[in-house]
């Protein structure tokens, strides 16, 4: 079984998918951690987000993911650097980075051979990113496209940042997330979209368990022997 979850940044994405990954026994696979790690590398390589300081970048650059229970953690290059990315340099490098061919076809193959892998060992896979049900895994069996107002996913982005000890003005946040927004959404490659096929789930006035039924009871449908058509 695999299950997609598509949205921009403060969509509820995240907590949903890997509560839902919980939920169900599978497991969580978050794409985004691993173009922010791809990110880091950039940021500290002091490389610009080009095609050509991508060559050289992505050479001896290793992406792993790790599991400390449920937790999905990131390593570059053995270096264990999930706290790290989460930064907001991280975060608009990742934005620039990911607009990059060769970055992409990257990680995209990496994200399908875990999620064949997880689905192997675990029985299923919660992927979440931007393009999971459009490039990654164009055949998934739920497709989820989550949504929210601009305004409601800064005001979660800024709890999550103070979470963390940064205090930051949700005007800031605000401005940073229309950005990414745009920057997602018309890059030429993999633009952030919603499958044809996908279920939108706008969750500005959802609750994150509201959320996580919604798409277990998606899960739920496709799971009936006659949910496609057989
Ligand atoms: O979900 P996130 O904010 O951690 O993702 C960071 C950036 O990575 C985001 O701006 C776009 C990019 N990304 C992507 O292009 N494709 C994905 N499947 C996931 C993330």
């Amino acid at each position: 079984m695999i299950i997609t979850i598509d949205g921009p940044a403060g969509s509820g994405k995240s907590t949903t998918a890997r509560a839902v990954a919980t939920r169900l026994s599978y497991v969580y696979l978050d794409t985004g951690a691993m173009y922010r790690a791809v990110a880091l590398a950039f940021v500290e390589a002091d490389a610009d987000p080009t095609a050509d300081a991508a060559s050289r970048v992505l050479d001896d650059l290793r992406v792993d993911v790790f599991y400390t229970g449920d937790t999905m953690g990131v390593r570059l290059n053995g270096r264990d650097v999930t706290d790290q990315i989460r930064t907001q340099a991280v975060g608009t490098m990742a934005s620039q980075i990911s607009t990059l061919q060769a970055v992409r076809e990257k990680m995209v193959a990496e994200q399908r051979r875990l999620g064949t892998h997880h689905v192997e060992t675990h029985g299923g896979v919660v992927l979440d990113g931007r393009d999971t049900g459009t490039v990654v895994f164009p055949e998934a069996d739920v497709k989820i496209f989550m949504d929210a107002d601009p305004w409601e996913r800064a005001r979660r982005r800024k709890k999550e940042q103070e979470a963390e000890g940064r205090s930051v003005s949700l005007e800031a946040v605000h401005k940073e997330i229309v950005a990414r927004d745009a920057q997602d959404r018309t890059r030429d490659i993999a633009p952030l979209r919603k499958a044809e096929d996908a279920v939108v789930l706008d969750t500005t006035a959802r609750t994150i368990e509201e959320q996580v039924d919604f798409v277990v009871a998606q899960v739920e449908d496709a799971r009936r022997p006659d949910a496609n058509g057989t």
